[in-house]
């Protein structure tokens, strides 16, 4: 049996690497294509390096560009090395532009799909997420649903029983499989002059926030008070999108701490001593309510639900009166809540299921 594994972002290639690690244990047949839709160094390379990936067998360098421009290129590109390659089934994580693309032309040569991470909604198709995430469901035949409710959420939407198998967030197991040596590493707060639980950690990236000014200058407002009304330091390792948007706009939030990306064990670190996060990233979300550090989300609505319903987490939108309020509700909380997310077994789970090791 051949696999191809496609991925094409950081987060897919963070929450693939669980996968791939267990393809390389079970020795089976497997390749990667990477489109290409990231490419800067530390959205890329830097996490094969660090997670100790193999190199990709093909990069498509889709680079840049307008939705369909993007999804074009990563379509063609995947169908003509699928069409040489005659995988068994494709592998794809997540709702990134590269993953509809694959998914999308997988099924089309009729192969099967397996989309890790199924079944999650925002419920508001103004994402190019969201709609990259319905689709891609809609052309798999292996759904992994991380949680029981986006199970439910597959079913309801009329996908067979047999398809759908509930294997936790492979997050998890990433998570798991890394925060030792984070923490071992130990250097990544002294570098950066920081203490732990005195400081606030920020992403921010999502194109609904920062390629609209009147949802990225108010965020940015929010988290500037949030600096001086607790007197600590707000780290935001901003993404290139952002900081292009940034400029564009003449945005200057005065009190935050810009640094470019980290890589993953960094960052790690960074979250797991955070007196709270901010964020509007899907994987961070999870990370923050997998490590108990409470987050405050900078979106209207979360397709990660399950990390509001623990009390993990909680929307504060783009207000910036509001952001500072939610702040103030999470910091009062006790963060004993239970992970969601699964037992940081999903990667062997998905490999078993795929491989025939194992029947759902
Ligand atoms: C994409 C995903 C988003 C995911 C994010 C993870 C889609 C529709 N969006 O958003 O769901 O949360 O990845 O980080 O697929 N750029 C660089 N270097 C790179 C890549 C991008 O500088 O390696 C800059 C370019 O200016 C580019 C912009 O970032 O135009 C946006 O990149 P793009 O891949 O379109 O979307 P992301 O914002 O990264
Ligand atoms: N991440 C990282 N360095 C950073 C910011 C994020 O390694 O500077 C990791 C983070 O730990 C998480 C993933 O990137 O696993 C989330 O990716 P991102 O926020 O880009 O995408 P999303 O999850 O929103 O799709």
């Amino acid at each position: 049996m051949k696999i191809a594994v496609i991925l094409g972002t950081r987060p897919e290639i963070i929450k693939m690497s669980p996968v791939i690690r267990q393809l390389e244990n079970q020795g089976e047949t497997y390749f990667i294509l990477h489109t290409g839709q990231h490419y800067s160094y530390s959205l890329d390379k830097v996490f094969f390096e660090q997670l100790k990936l193999p190199h990709a067998k093909y990069n498509l360098e889709a680079g840049s560009g307008s939705h369909a421009e993007q999804t074009a290129k990563i379509l063609i590109g995947v169908e003509s090395i699928l069409r040489d390659e005659k995988p068994h089934i494709v592998l794809v994580e997540g709702d990134t532009n590269s993953v509809f693309a694959a998914a999308l032309a997988a099924v089309k040569l009729h192969i099967p799909v397996g989309h890790v991470e199924a079944g999650l909604r925002s419920y508001d198709r103004q994402m190019p997420e969201e709609i990259n995430r319905i689709l891609t469901d809609h052309c798999s035949d292996y759904l992994f649903a991380p949680t029981p409710r986006a199970r439910q959420i597959l079913i309801g939407e009329g996908m067979p029983r047999e398809k759908v198998f509930v294997t936790g967030n492979t997050i998890v197991d990433a998570v798991y499989q890394n925060l030792e040596i984070a923490v071992e590493l130990g250097s990544s707060l002294a570098k950066l002059q920081l203490h732990p639980r005195k400081y606030f950690l920020v992403t921010l990236h999502r194109q609904e926030n920062v390629d609209n000014p009147a949802r990225f200058a108010p965020i940015l407002e929010g988290l500037d008070r949030i600096a001086s009304e607790f007197n600590l330091p707000v780290i935001y390792p901003i993404h290139p999108r952002a900081r292009k948007m940034m400029a564009q706009f003449g945005l200057e939030p005065r009190s935050l701490t810009l640094i470019e990306p980290l890589d993953f064990l960094t960052f790690l670190h960074l979250e797991n001593d955070a007196r709270l996060i901010l964020t509007d990233s899907g994987g961070v979300q999870e990370e923050a309510c997998i490590l108990k550090i409470p987050c405050v989300t900078l979106r209207d609505n979360t397709e990660r639900p399950e990390t509001v319903d623990v009390g993990a987490n909680i929307l504060a939108g783009a207000s910036s009166q509001k952001i500072v309020e939610c702040v103030n509700i999470m910091l009062e909380r006790e963060y004993n809540w239970t992970n969601p997310f699964g037992d940081g077994k999903a990667g062997e789970r998905i490999t078993r299921i795929i491989t025939g090791a194992e029947h759902g």
